[in-house]
């Protein structure tokens, strides 16, 4: 959703830093990608219309020199992928370049006002009304930094920016809404919409909060607040190894991403369970932090909503009324809340728009709130009550995959510790549950070793449509399964509720359209029901089962095969099978698996 950069230092090699960071973030957007760098003068421009590999095309034959610049790579809101509409953006004149993340929500308005005098744009974008205002205070005698903040006044929405001026060899940024973090080094600092743009240079960050205003100088910055105050903020070490955000030898993040996954849920699981004891220790949340809690809603997007579904599963059948959301659903149509309402907002990224829309709804309703989170730091994180961070890593490819085992992981011990402090005594068979958690990472393994998604993913690749099927707790993977195959193979996919199958959708079941249908060890006869229906109509079925599922693999024409755990932990093992499954059938069809068309990373726009 946008990602910008900024980079300041006292050598001249600031481009090669940008295109660095430009490549990290560019999974934010790639629609179009530019910066624009000052060398004694300036700034000058260079950006162009598609991916990066477009911009270093344009810079191939002379890499700009200069000690300061700024980049961008775009996801559209406004106008369409072109090189005009690319960022930075600038005035009338050239003496002013600016990148924008968000959205400008007056700009139309900004817009008419500034053409009556006389401005002319050269973009549909509303970025542009920005470098044209700053442009009008320095020539009534603002200096850059005046000229910033007068501007930033001025605009409604979300947006984080950065900007540089001819008259001053400074970075002038600031955010509202829209994420910014500052690096840290030696003279040098890095801004950026998140952490690992600038991990090859630096762990040390500084988390900047909406309204706060940062300008940079060689070996200096000051954070205030846009009417001036002097701000501190701490600065922090993060623990992200550079090689992790990284392809490594993958040719794809996600398939890179897909087999960190016994790494990650070992980091998600260290310390905080014990399967003989059934202790569970969630750091900021000891045994009855939760006492005052009556109910519980989830309110997430896309494959976090299927975690919050995951969740909500395991914490209702203990006991504890809770619900999932989709968070843009109820940003606009709240259920009642209270002060013994918990809100659990699941956000891998921790910035998407309409969670953090729906938790400052449940907020303003008097709930308790709490992120689910993968970035410590995030405005997610920093505007709950509460975190839980899920330790999975630097997730770059779009697709999430081992976002989403950490979130049923983490949902998994929060709510056992929720059940606990709320209804009073352990779930029941839990030491059986945790047991199988630690036993995940291994077979997390087994399944990347052993997958025959590759050969399935060929055998059924020309199919009119895909269908995953489940039940209880494995319907939100028949969901996420879905989700996953659709938004990196192009083709149709859809998930359903297993015994809904016969309520409508049976009606598009040929033979070809194969069905994939997830089985735990639980409700496992209704659910062969189903595949019976769907075999009467020729249809091929693929069950994700374990081999000890006899009468589902006697019944299947084929089966992805998971190790055989807890049916609680049974769907993490069988989205692992699908998500290889998705990867293969893109790979087959030659589709951009990290870059899915129309799709960008991190959503900061409802
Ligand atoms: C799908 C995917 C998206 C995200 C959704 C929420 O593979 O990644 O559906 O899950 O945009 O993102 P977060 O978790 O960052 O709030």
């Amino acid at each position: 959703m946008c990602g910008i950069i900024a980079r300041i230092g006292e050598t001249d090699d600031a481009v090669d830093e940008l295109l660095v960071g430009l490549e990290n973030l560019e999974y934010r957007g790639y629609d179009s990608a530019g910066l624009a760098v000052k060398n004694g003068r300036g700034p000058t421009v260079f950006k162009r219309e598609g991916q990066i590999s477009n911009l270093k095309d344009l810079l191939a034959n002379e890499v700009p020199s200069g000690e300061l610049g700024i980049g961008h790579t775009r996801w559209s809101t406004h106008g369409p992928p072109t090189d005009e509409n690319a960022h930075p953006h600038t005035g009338c004149s050239d003496r002013v370049a600016v990148v924008h993340n968000g959205i400008i929500e007056n700009h139309d308005a900004l817009r008419t006002e500034l053409s009556e005098r006389g401005h002319y744009f050269k973009s549909d974008t509303d970025t542009e009304v920005i470098p044209h205002l700053v442009e009008e205070h320095l020539a009534d005698g603002a200096t850059p930094e005046q000229a910033f903040r007068r501007t930033v006044q001025r605009l409604s929405g979300s947006y984080a920016i950065a900007m540089l001026v001819d008259e001053s060899d400074a970075i002038y940024a600031t955010r509202s809404g829209s994420p910014l973090v500052l690096g840290v080094r030696e003279g040098k600092y890095y801004l950026a919409s998140d952490v690992p743009a600038f991990l090859d240079f630096t762990d040390e960050v500084i988390f900047l909060d909406d309204g706060d205003v940062v300008v940079l100088e060689p070996g200096h910055h000051e954070i205030t607040t846009l009417d001036g105050e002097p701000i501190e903020r701490p600065t922090q070490t993060i623990d992200w190894d550079p090689e992790d955000a990284g392809k490594g030898a993958y040719d794809h993040y996600m398939l890179k991403e897909i087999h960190e996954q016994p790494t990650s849920l070992r980091q998600t699981l260290r310390g905080r369970a014990d399967p003989v004891t059934g202790d569970i220790h969630l750091e900021d949340f000891p045994p009855g932090t939760f006492e005052d809690v009556e109910r519980v809603q989830f309110v997430a997007c896309g494959t976090s909503y299927h975690a919050g579904l995951v969740g909500s599963n395991f914490i209702g059948s203990r006991g504890l009324p809770s619900q999932t959301f989709l968070a843009s659903e109820y940003a606009v149509s709240r259920p009642p809340v209270d002060e013994n309402t918990l809100v659990i907002g699941v956000t891998q990224s921790g910035e998407t728009a309409d969670t953090l829309a729906a938790l400052r709804e449940a907020k303003d309703g008097g709930a308790r709130t709490l992120a689910v989170t993968n970035v410590v730091g995030s405005t997610a994180a920093r505007e709950c009550d509460d975190a839980l961070f899920i330790r999975a890593g630097p997730e770059i490819g779009v697709a999430a995959t081992k976002t989403f085992s950490s979130q049923v992981v983490s949902l998994s011990l929060l709510g056992e510790r929720l059940v606990r402090d709320v209804v009073g005594h352990r779930s029941e068979g839990i030491t059986d549950v945790l047991s199988a958690l630690s036993d995940l990472p291994d077979h997390v393994q087994q399944i990347l070793d052993y997958s025959k998604a590759h050969r399935i993913a060929k055998q059924y690749h020309d199919s009119e449509a895909y269908f995953f099927i489940g039940r209880g707790s494995v319907f939100p993977v028949a969901l996420e399964g879905a989700l996953k195959f659709k938004e990196i193979s192009y083709e149709h996919a859809e998930g359903f509720a297993a015994g809904e199958l016969k309520h409508g959708p049976l009606a598009l079941v040929t033979p070809a359209t194969p069905v994939f249908a997830v089985f735990t060890g639980r409700h496992d006869q209704k659910t062969l029901s189903n595949v019976k229906e769907v075999e009467a109509r020729g249809a091929p079925v693929v069950a994700v089962t374990s081999d000890a599922n006899e009468a589902v693999v006697q019944h299947a024409n084929d089966v992805l095969t998971i190790p055989e755990t807890h049916p609680d932990v049974a769907g993490i093992l069988a989205n692992v099978q699908l998500q290889l499954l998705s990867y293969h059938a893109a790979e087959q069809l030659d589709r951009p698996i990290d870059k899915p068309r129309n799709l960008a990373k991190s959503v900061t726009v409802e």
